[in-house]
């Protein structure tokens, strides 16, 4: 039977510490008009000592299972996506899963960049989708704060710290994931990068002193490639989940500039109110930031039960990637068949139709295999005897 991934929890973590635009004035050569003028980028949250992937995952990924009303004991699959975990091995989605004691649960982490949540979201939904699992956990964290140059003006005053997390649960009704546009252009794989968290340039003193263990950045090309597949791939998104932009609701883009998301908003021609920005309160938190905006959406009250979502990133990698989401989070009970489209009301009956072809198919060969099996011998054995005779 045809499976959906509903979303029915949610949460967010952002630390305490917050760190204006005056602050990083006293840091850096740099004015809170520029980085306003030049992002939206007001404030950052930036991670306490102690204070890590795991930990911020965790706190919100509690919130998402307190929401969703599952104990971490039954969740099935957890995925962290980020670039900024507390080891390169293990995965942080182990850490998570032992702290949260969802004992025994598959985690896996997800590294896309700033895509990376909407990667996770959309793979943890094919599980939900094939039936192999009937919940999953998809988390987005990023830790930049400890990655960054904070003596470099172009890329520290960008980013910040947080996470954000969705329950995903399998249901019968046609809702959640609708179609998705996953891409990347590794030809620009060095336009965002940390040149020194992998075999290619192992930690040295030399490493340290070029600072290649910080995270770099050629800002134009990567804002020109974001404004490009931004309102590409939303396009893409509304077109194969046979929908018109004017279906949509709201997009919840990736904030890393709020000049890149007006851009693409005018582009495709949507009003202000269809457009999430949040960026002024949290800067570019990567793999956090559409998740942190889901909720941030939620509490302002600005998703309401049948609406169409589109999240759409961008970025490491260079990667990009979107998902139409239908956003129902009630009891399943609570659509009746009646209300469904055609489509969707012909899916069941159609898998159903086709399972009961294929298993009296298998019976039947069941029944007459060992009926024919006398006549396969008797066949062999002839053959045999005419080859020996023609001899
Ligand atoms: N404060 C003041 N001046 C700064 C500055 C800062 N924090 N950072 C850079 N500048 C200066 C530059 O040195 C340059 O000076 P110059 O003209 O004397 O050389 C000037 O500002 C303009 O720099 P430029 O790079 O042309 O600015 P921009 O308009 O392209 O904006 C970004 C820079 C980073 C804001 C912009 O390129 C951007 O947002 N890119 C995309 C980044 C992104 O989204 N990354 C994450 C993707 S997930």
């Amino acid at each position: 039977m045809q499976k959906y991934a509903r979303m029915t929890g949610w949460g967010k973590y952002v630390p305490e510490r917050i760190l204006t635009n005056l602050d990083l004035e006293k840091m850096v050569d740099t004015s809170d008009e520029w980085i306003r003028t030049r992002t939206g980028i007001r404030e950052r949250h930036i991670a306490a000592p102690g204070e890590t992937c795991c930990t911020m995952s965790v706190a919100a990924a509690q919130q998402a299972l307190a929401v969703a009303q599952i104990p971490a004991s039954e969740i099935e699959l957890i995925i962290v996506a980020t670039s900024t975990p507390d080891y390169l091995v293990p995965s942080v989605a182990s850490m998570v899963q032992d702290q949260l004691r969802a004992t025994g649960a598959p985690a896996f982490g997800l590294r896309a960049g700033c895509t990376g949540w909407v990667y996770a979201l959309v793979t943890a939904c094919q599980f939900l989708q094939t039936g192999a699992y009937r919940n999953a956990l998809v988390i987005g964290t990023e830790h930049l704060s400890f990655g960054v140059d904070w003596s470099d003006r172009s890329t520290c005053v960008l980013f910040g710290d947080g996470s954000g997390a969705v329950v995903l649960e399998a249901s019968d009704q046609p809702t959640g994931l609708l179609a998705f546009d996953l891409g990347s252009e590794g030809s620009d794989y060095d336009a965002l990068i940390f040149p020194a968290f992998g075999g290619a340039n192992p930690a040295s003193h030399e490493v340290i002193d070029r600072r290649l263990h910080y995270l770099k950045m050629d800002g134009r090309r990567v804002f020109k490639f974001a404004t490009r597949v931004l309102a590409d791939s939303v396009r893409k998104v509304v077109a194969a989940s046979d929908l018109t932009p004017e279906d949509i609701e709201l997009v919840i883009p990736h904030q890393a500039n709020d000049r890149i998301i007006e851009m693409a908003r005018r582009k495709l021609g949507l009003p202000p109110e269809k457009m999430m920005v949040n960026i002024d309160r949290y800067g570019n938190t990567s793999a956090a930031s559409i998740p942190l905006a889901l909720v941030d959406a939620i509490e302002e009250g600005r998703i309401e039960a049948g609406a169409h979502l589109v999240f759409v990133g961008f970025g490491a990698g260079l990667t990009w990637a979107s998902a139409a989401f239908h956003w129902e989070p009630q009891e399943p009970s609570a659509i009746p068949v009646a209300d469904w489209p055609i489509r969707d009301r012909l899916v069941q009956p159609v898998a159903r139709a086709r399972t009961a072809l294929w298993s009296a198919r298998v019976n039947l060969a069941t029944r007459i295999e060992p009926l024919l099996l006398p006549l396969y011998s008797f066949a062999a054995g002839y053959k045999k005897r005419r080859k020996k005779a023609d001899k």
